[in-house]
């Protein structure tokens, strides 16, 4: 007699991915697609993403939380794929609860696989950047020998905080310590160096504070996929950061791209319904690498700093100033291509038809010559929003040419469109 295979549910799975170096609005397109789901995962990264959501009406910048989570209706999960600074979650925990620990109606989980950031892994990223030439810019939040030390089987992770006897727990932190302690000796740190009994300190109070969050978060998962909820995952960081993907070596260390989210989340690929690729009108980058659309400051037409500050490009998690340029066309078609992305979801047209105002023309990178990037230009003098705009045809007629330029150059239709940073301020296509 032949087995019974119950058939594969109903793929309902949302990936939603930057496509760019970060900072495309990722944040608030998660709020608005976690509107009617049941799970969100917080997929790759750590604190180094900054996702500023406005929800109804209140601003949060979030660093490790999901991006859903002000919508009591969702459960908010951070994956396996995060490197997990606690202090920094405390800290957000803290700052959504008003003034408490606990975050209630079993609305955040965390996953017991997610590693974790101590603070010596700040002092590593600081003496990594000191010591290489070509310096990355990184933020300095410990993710990269966060994930070395993974790679390396030697890091923490949350589980292990919550289950770990105290003999077990400082056995992994002796031998987690033992490198970076001899490094900052050879270095000329002396006083970075950790001991055992300070960093079990900190592990027990971490354990004391969030082991009511942290569990295997597969079967929580598995069942929602059984039922076909919606699940929206949240990418963090974007393509051309991925370390495999990217500019390396100006990236970060994990792969944001839409398989490695799909990956770091824990659901395999047959689950995903769609993979939403988020975009910003135009570019921006923080740290240092490639960027052939870029506008340096003090340049005649100043094109940079307008959009810097008609976008307000200051980094959420550091404050440092985003270098900014035009649109780059060559860059996201790979983007697209590599992250299957169904749909575009396209930020800021607000934003561009103000720098269109100011500056007089726009411009869109649509090939590269050797290296440098060519441009097709809009001469028109921009658009303003008009009030209450819900609907693609309410649009102004420059603003439509523009994203059908970015279709037609991406073979990738724009579903959404962000006309502001509200969480309202999101027009949905429903013919596309
Ligand atoms: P993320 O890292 O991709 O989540 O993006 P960030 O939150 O770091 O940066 C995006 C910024 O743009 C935030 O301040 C958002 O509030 C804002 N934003 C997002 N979408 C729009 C939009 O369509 N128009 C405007 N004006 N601002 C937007
Ligand atoms: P969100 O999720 C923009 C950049 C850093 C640096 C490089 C490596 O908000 O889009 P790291 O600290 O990860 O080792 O730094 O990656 N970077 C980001 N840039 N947005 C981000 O996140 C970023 N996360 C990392 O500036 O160039
Ligand atoms: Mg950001």
């Amino acid at each position: 007699m032949k087995p019974t295979i119950t058939p594969h549910p109903e793929p309902n799975v949302t990936i939603v991915a930057g496509m760019q170096w970060g900072d495309e609005g990722k944040g608030k397109t998660i709020d608005y697609e976690a509107k009617d789901a049941k799970l969100v995962i917080r997929s790759t990264g750590g604190s180094n993403a900054g996702h500023t959501i406005i929800h109804n009406g209140i601003k949060y910048a979030l660093h490790l939380l999901p991006s859903s989570i002000a919508n009591p209706k969702v459960k908010s999960i951070i994956g396996a794929g995060v490197v997990i600074d606690p202090e920094c979650l405390l800290k957000e925990i803290w700052r959504i609860t008003g003034d408490s620990y606990v975050i209630k109606d079993n609305r955040l989980v965390i996953s017991d696989r997610a590693h974790v950031i101590l603070p010596f892994h700040k002092s590593m990223d600081k003496l990594y950047e000191e010591l290489k030439a070509n310096k990355v810019g990184t933020t300095g939040k410990g993710i990269g020998p966060c994930a070395a030390d993974k790679m390396n089987r030697v890091g923490i992770r949350m589980g292990d905080l919550k289950h770990c006897t105290e003999s077990e727990l400082r056995a992994k932190i002796k031998e987690l310590i033992k490198v970076p302690n001899d490094l900052f000796s050879l270095y000329g740190y002396p006083e970075w160096k950790i001991t055992e009994e300070e960093m079990f300190v900190k592990c027990q109070k971490y354990k004391e504070i969030l082991s009511y969050l942290i569990f295997d978060v597969q079967p929580i998962i598995a069942r929602e996929i059984r039922k076909s909820s919606k699940i929206v995952i949240e990418g963090a960081q974007a393509f051309s950061l991925d370390i495999d993907h990217g500019d390396y070596p100006y990236v970060t260390s994990s792969n944001p791209n839409a398989s490695g989210l799909c990956s770091a989340a824990g659901i395999g690929p047959t689950q995903v319904k769609c993979v939403i690729g988020v975009i910003k009108s135009y570019c921006s980058r923080v740290g240092e690498g490639p960027f052939p659309t870029e506008q340096p400051d003090q340049t005649p037409e100043d094109v940079g700093s307008i959009i810097r500050e008609l976008g307000h490009e200051y980094g959420t998690t550091t404050g440092r100033p985003r270098r900014c340029g035009w649109l780059d066309l060559m860059q996201l078609r790979r983007a697209c291509e590599v992250n299957g992305v169904t749909y575009l979801c396209v930020n800021h047209i607000d934003t561009i038809g103000l720098i269109g105002q100011k500056v007089g023309k726009l411009k869109v990178c649509y090939t590269y010559d050797e290296g440098e990037a060519k441009y097709v230009t809009f001469d028109h003098s921009g658009w303003e929003i008009p009030k209450n705009c819900t609907n693609y045809d309410e649009l102004p007629n420059e603003a439509k040419k523009y994203i059908e330029y970015i279709e037609r150059l991406t073979d990738v239709p724009v579903k959404y469109i962000g006309i502001g940073p509200e969480d309202k301020a999101m027009i949905v296509r429903q013919d596309v």
